[in-house]
């Protein structure tokens, strides 16, 4: 049969997206994590109604500064800070429901409402023998160790994969709840007894715990995907919140020493439930310079006093376990493959005021590996393991910028730092942060609003002609 002219267009018709806002964003970090996600999101959920966190767990901290008040959340999005934003816990996370609790608890009694908190039914359940499974394979690994935050998040999405997981769903269903939570306690006991020696977990025990922490969450949980859609297609603008980083990602990531879920831009899509074609923007965040928390490879990483002067400086220590954090000198190669692996479309970088004192900054622009330039972040370890920076050394501003409100605010030397940055990862910068609270930011241009292009990276800032 020949198809008529209404077939082929009804048939044939591609669904474009309607005109809408240019409104929903990715924000990924674009090196191991602890870029300054969390206030660089806290900026952005002003212009979001929705704010969805997409994977990872527990593992993750952000610290959020209001007004000299210092909030430390693992979960919660800090969206929850706006009365009037919603805030998702996704389906790609991974939720330790005691901690979860303590974190509302500590939100309320700051007087912020958690009404507008949602956590997804699909979301997996971090649950008592992760933890003592992820401390445990850790001291086994001995010196092949990851350096894992020990809150259990590898064993819970290795569970869901290998799916055995329990999820938020489950909790919602007291017969459902003893099920699982009897069977798969019984079954980790064997790997806590037989592999770990470590003492058996009381099923009826975990099951209790688990039964007041459902009660407590229940009125949070929703269908993530579908309320998130209904959410796009009512043209609200959404933020998508990834929690570590692009290096820390478990399949783009430095593996082994990664975490195990999907940081990248990518990862948002399959963590919140929607399409790619739902995402306009996706913006980065990396620090003046590089940390890195953990073990695994970190090429410029800066063992003397200036590495220590960063550390300080930045107040680097984790804010999950309070550990050290390695610091180094801004790398590039991982700056360029960040913008590749995300499709990033412009950059936030965080801390340039930890650089106030340095005579001179070095930046790795490329890496020498068995004597060959390489441009590009090489995929195998071993190369990898090979690699020397090489760094262009760039002359310091030494004067603070913590007062800094525009980009003409800026000493010659830190806008010619920041523009150096920009050019060799090819990326605009539209934020630039020199401090903790709110009111220590350059928006260089409004990255959700604004027009699609060039921010920073064309040389038509201040101080140039
Ligand atoms: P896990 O996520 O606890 O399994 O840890 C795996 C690796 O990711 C370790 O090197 C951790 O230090 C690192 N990691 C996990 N979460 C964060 C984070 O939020 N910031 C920085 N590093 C992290």
């Amino acid at each position: 049969m020949t198809p008529t002219k209404d077939d082929v267009t009804i048939i044939g018709r591609v669904n474009y997206p309607k005109r809408r806002p240019l409104a929903n964003v990715i924000v990924i970090g674009s090196q191991w994590g602890d870029e300054g996600k969390g206030k660089i999101t806290d900026l952005l959920s002003k212009s979001a109604d929705v704010v969805v966190r997409y994977q990872g767990g527990v593992n993750a901290g952000h610290t959020v500064v209001v007004n000299d008040q210092t909030f430390k959340l693992h979960l919660i999005p800090s969206g929850i800070l706006y009365p009037d934003t919603e805030c998702i816990i996704g389906s790609g996370t991974v939720i330790d429901p005691k901690v979860l609790i303590e974190e509302l608890d500590l939100v309320e009694a700051l007087g912020i409402s958690t009404a507008n908190l949602m956590i997804s039914q699909a979301a997996h359940v971090t649950m008592p023998y992760h933890q003592l499974i992820d401390r445990a394979s850790e001291e086994r690994r001995g010196s092949q160790k990851i350096g894992t935050t020990g809150r259990g998040i590898g064993p819970t999405y290795a569970d869901k994969s290998e799916r055995t997981g329990i999820r938020i769903v489950d909790l919602m269903s007291r017969d459902r709840l003893k099920e699982q939570v009897h069977w798969t306690v019984n079954y980790k006991n064997l790997i806590l007894e037989k592999l770990y020696h470590l003492s058996p977990l009381d099923p009826d025990e975990v099951e209790k715990e688990y039964i007041e922490y459902a009660d407590r969450l229940k009125p949070y949980v929703i269908d993530a995907s579908l309320k998130i859609y209904n959410a796009i297609e009512g043209r609200r603008n959404i933020l998508f919140e990834g929690a570590q980083g692009t290096l820390l990602d478990l399949d783009h990531g430095t593996y082994p020493y990664v975490t195990s879920s999907n940081p990248v831009a990518g990862g948002a899509c399959v963590g919140a439930g929607v399409g790619p074609t739902m995402i306009d923007r996706v913006i980065g965040v990396a620090k003046a310079y590089t940390t890195r928390v953990g073990e695994g490879p970190f090429p410029t990483e800066i063992n003397d006093e200036i590495g220590r002067l960063l550390r300080d400086r930045g107040a680097e220590f984790g804010t999950t376990t309070g550990r050290e954090r390695r610091c180094g000198w801004f790398d590039a190669v991982i700056g360029r493959y960040a913008v590749r692996i995300n499709g990033m479309d412009c950059m936030a970088i965080t801390k340039l005021d930890v650089l106030d004192e340095l005579p001179e900054i070095k930046v790795c622009v490329a890496y020498q590996i068995d004597g060959q330039r390489c441009e590009d972040f090489p995929s195998s370890p071993l190369e990898l393991a090979k690699c020397q920076p090489i760094y262009e050394t760039k002359p310091g501003w030494q004067q603070s910028t913590v007062h800094c409100q525009t980009l003409e605010d800026l000493p010659q030397q830190a806008l010619d730092y920041l523009r150096f940055l920009a050019e060799l990862m090819k990326v605009s910068i539209a934020i630039v942060s020199l401090g903790a609270s709110r009111d220590q930011t350059i928006v260089v241009e409004d990255p959700i609003h604004g027009p699609k292009r060039d921010l920073f990276y064309p040389s038509d800032t201040a101080g140039e002609n």
